[in-house]
């Protein structure tokens, strides 16, 4: 039994992502939200800083996790996940920089990296974990072959992955070719999750996760392992349900 909204479209889809997530933040100021970064949150992110503008909600006492990050690039590339988080979200949206948990995308020690950041992760229960989905069916970047018990750690990215999530500065054969990611067991710590896809690319993975018995050749369906799961989708992203 799986929780899914099907709203028209990728706007109204976005605006219930976004009210689950001040709804959290409103019953529990303290939350911890465990973030995802790509194109698909661009608007969930676009409405809470909204809802800070008009002081519906306040995000100061909330602590927040990213899900990964590219390695080799610096917090100050345009193209990091982390200046990504800056500039959609954590600098208009009034979040205390003490209470960010990011990636070092650039750390010498991309292992040492990876270590630091599970030891922080198991000191903290993520309250609500946001989710995108791959074209391949990745969340985070735990690609295909990524197992349900999977910690965070360094991974190799998929080809389908670099060109698909190509950051907009860099050349395709420039993209990072390694990440450091929360693993699918990380995730399922969360005691609530929400996935957002919209758009028709994103529709054959959700139907493998959905309809298909959980596989590590699709990360996302390793999500039925868990209690309080919810997939938003608009109308193109469930075509094939
Ligand atoms: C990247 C991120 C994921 C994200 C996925 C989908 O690989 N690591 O967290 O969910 O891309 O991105 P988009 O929303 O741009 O399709």
């Amino acid at each position: 039994t799986f929780n899914v909204t099907i709203l028209p479209n990728a706007e109204a889809a976005s605006a219930a992502v976004a009210d689950k997530i001040l709804s959290r933040v409103r019953a529990k100021p303290a939350a911890v939200l465990g973030l995802a970064t790509g194109q698909t949150p661009r608007r969930v992110y676009a409405k809470l800083i909204d809802a800070v503008a008009n002081g519906e909600i306040s995000f100061a006492h909330a602590t927040t996790f990213n899900l990964d990050e590219y390695c080799g690039l610096t917090c100050s590339h345009a193209d990091s996940f982390a200046a990504y988080m800056h500039r959609e979200l954590f600098d208009k949206a009034g979040f205390d920089q003490h209470k960010i948990n990011l990636i070092d995308g650039a750390a010498a020690d991309e292992k040492a990296e990876a270590d630091r950041y599970a030891r922080l992760l198991v000191q903290h229960t993520v309250d609500l974990q946001l989710l995108g989905i791959g074209t391949n069916g990745h969340i985070g970047f735990n690609e295909p072959g990524s197992s349900s018990m999977s910690r965070v750690r360094v991974v190799e990215l998929s080809e389908e992955t670099q060109a698909a999530n190509r950051p907009t500065l860099i050349e395709l054969d420039q993209v990072p070719r390694h990440a450091i990611t929360m693993g699918i067991a990380d995730i399922l710590d969360a005691r609530e999750i929400v996935i957002l896809a919209t758009g028709q690319a994103k529709a054959e993975s959700v139907y493998r996760s959905l309809r298909e018995a959980p596989d590590d050749t699709c990360p996302a369906s390793h999500l039925a392992g868990h209690g309080n799961v919810h997939w938003i989708l608009d109308e193109a992203a469930a075509n094939l349900l």
